[in-house]
């Protein structure tokens, strides 16, 4: 199903929880929505399932408008961050549970139970209660119980929030498994790019209830809309140098030198601009005349991530580990094309080429 928000606005008294926001998500996909603490992402998936009225806009569900049903008229399926599987009923029960409140026969829920419980990998456990699951089988469960009633819409708020290291990533697969499988388009809220980027085919990045970026997940990395952007997305963080934009180049702050990249960019002399680049952009060729320190270097496999000091800023590279560094060394640098972005530094808009 395919899902379309207008103008979709929501306000707690002062705050502008999401701000009149428009987007278009196709269905069958998964989308990641994302974004710091208090960014308006629950928010924003409560107003999908109706639990939360919406301020202003609407909402559509495939060409329909759903903006004022209330949420068992949505079809959706729901995850908290906290599971909330009912304690006193086993795995059946719990997964059986929606179905029962729809008056399906008792063998026919019982069925359908099993075919879910299966999806998520957890037939061995039908009999137990919550307690005697692990959080990874609890969490599965609840993904069951969510999509049993055949929703239209799955939404995730979390899911993996409360389990280890480990068992997130192991997790994150398999809901991305499920999903594939079942073809419902789901929403899954995180504050972890990396998670975001693992598991989606779009991301919506969100700051302060505004959308920053709606794109494939791949162009959030590619090709961020802003500085915002640019900066959440990817680990390590982009480098950032804080300059001026003079004679053609960038005139880091603390540094006389004026660089030049291979990019284009139409900016005005004087503009204050933050240039961004990620670690993978900068190389260490022998005609690459741009002079830094290093500051520091971590032994990574066949890389060497190395900090180097250029003007106030640091900037971090990927060196050949080969090649031997020390601290206090001067190293000259260069930029790639790709992967090299220059910012407004006040409004943190992108300059396009
Ligand atoms: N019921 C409410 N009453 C008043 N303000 C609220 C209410 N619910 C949310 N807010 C405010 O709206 C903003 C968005 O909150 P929301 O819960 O959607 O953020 P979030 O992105 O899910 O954050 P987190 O990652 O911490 O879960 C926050 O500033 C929050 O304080
Ligand atoms: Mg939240």
């Amino acid at each position: 199903m395919r899902v379309k928000v207008q103008n979709l606005t929501k306000r707690f008294g002062e705050v502008t929880a999401v701000d009149n926001l428009t987007a278009e998500f196709e269905s069958g996909k998964l989308i990641a929505l994302l974004g710091p603490s208090g960014c308006g992402k629950t928010t924003m998936l409560n107003m999908l399932s109706g639990i939360l009225p919406v301020t202003e806009g609407q909402i559509f569900f495939d060409d329909k408008d759903v903006t004022d049903l209330t949420p068992d008229k949505r079809e959706v399926g729901l995850v908290f961050q906290n599971y909330a599987l009912y304690p006193h009923m086993t795995v059946l029960e719990n997964i059986c549970f929606p179905l029962k409140i729809k008056k399906v026969p008792k063998a026919e829920r019982i069925e359908k139970a099993k075919e879910f419980a299966k999806m998520v990998h957890i037939e061995e456990y039908l009999n137990r209660k919550p307690k005697e699951l692990s959080g990874g089988q609890q969490q599965r469960v609840a993904i069951a119980r969510a999509l049993v009633k055949n929703p239209k819409l799955l939404l995730l708020d979390e899911p993996l929030s409360n389990l280890d290291a480990k068992l997130r990533v192991e997790m994150r697969e398999e809901i991305r498994r499920i999903q594939r499988e079942s073809g419902v388009t789901t929403f899954f809220v995180t504050h972890d790019q990396e998670e975001a980027s693992a598991i989606s085919d779009y991301i919506m990045l969100m700051k302060l209830g505004e959308m920053q970026q709606f794109d494939k997940t791949r162009n959030l990395y590619n090709q961020p809309a802003n500085l915002f952007v640019a900066d959440f997305i990817g680990s390590p963080t982009i480098n950032q140098l804080h300059g001026i934009y003079t004679e053609g180049g960038i005139k880091v702050d603390g540094d006389n030198q004026i660089i030049k990249t291979n990019n284009k960019w139409q900016v005005e002399e004087g503009s204050r601009v933050v240039l961004a680049s990620r670690a993978e952009a900068i190389t260490f060729n022998d005609k690459d005349d741009i002079k830094t320190k290093v500051v520091e270097y971590y032994l990574s496999g066949k890389d060497t991530l190395v900090n180097l000091k250029i003007g106030s800023y640091n900037l971090r590279g990927y060196i050949d580990a080969t090649k031997a560094i020390k601290i206090g060394d001067n190293l000259n640098i260069g930029f790639k094309k790709e992967g090299v972005f220059l910012f407004d530094e006040l409004t943190g808009e992108r300059y396009y080429e």
